[in-house]
């Protein structure tokens, strides 16, 4: 090979190993995806990429204008979320649940379910365990295994009444039921994290321990 022959040859290695570098860095530039979106480059298929989906936890614009409210009470009877920008949905007005029963009464109502509300459950062993069981996971907190005021809380929580010398000992099961269901004061509703059936085996079992405890 000849001087000349030799020097094309590079030349031609140095021109190719240019040309790769250009292709390469247009081809990654159009089509590269980026690490932090999930958004290539170039959209082929735009109907594909933009949908009017509106991503979990993401401010939805398009809620801006027409909420206003930030809170709204929920079937069960708890605030949610749906305020402005939020994506979340918020039901429309009316309507409930599949298989949710709408709760009857005001918060002030508590005479009227006391009057009105039989404990469905029969009284089992069964029905007992699962009362125990919820009241000392929802209840036992602030008012003690036993029922007395005494949760692990108290007295860095309000001290709430006593269960068993208190006056819910003379309530009906539904007046308690209510107050679960309802909640009153610096006591929540637990309507939300306890089903009815099992606020009402919390009803047995709260009146099992009364009975211990007038002994
Ligand atoms: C965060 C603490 C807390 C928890 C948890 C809690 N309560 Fe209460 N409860 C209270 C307070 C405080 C009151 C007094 C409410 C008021 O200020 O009027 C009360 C009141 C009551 C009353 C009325 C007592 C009376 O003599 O008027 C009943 C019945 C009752 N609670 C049952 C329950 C049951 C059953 C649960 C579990 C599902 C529960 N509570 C969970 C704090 C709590």
């Amino acid at each position: 090979m000849t001087q000349e022959e030799k020097k094309a040859l590079i030349t031609r290695w140095i021109v190719a190993a240019a040309f790769m570098a250009v292709f390469w860095t247009v081809i990654i530039i159009v089509t590269g995806g980026r690490y932090h979106s999930n958004v290539s480059g170039l959209h082929y298929f735009l109907d594909m990429h933009d949908t009017s989906m509106v991503r979990a936890q993401r401010e939805d614009t398009t809620t801006l204008e027409n909420v206003k409210q930030a809170l709204f009470k929920g079937a069960d009877q708890n605030e949610v979320w749906g305020g402005p920008g939020s994506s979340m949905r918020v039901p429309p007005e009316g309507t409930v649940p599949r298989g949710y029963e709408p709760y009857p009464y005001e918060q002030a109502e508590i005479d009227l379910a006391g009057a009105n509300l039989k404990n469905p459950l029969p009284l089992t062993q069964t029905v007992l365990e699962r009362g125990k069981d919820r009241f000392e996971t929802y209840c036992a907190v602030c008012h003690g295994m036993g029922g007395q005021g005494d949760g692990t809380v108290i007295p860095r929580m309000i001290q709430p009444p006593n269960l068993i010398t208190g006056q819910s000992a003379g309530w009906q099961d539904g007046k308690i039921f209510h107050m679960i269901t309802m909640g009153r004061g610096n006591m929540l509703p637990y309507a939300a994290p306890i089903r009815p059936a099992d606020r009402w085996a919390i009803v047995h079992y709260v009146r099992l321990l009364q009975k211990k405890g007038a002994k």
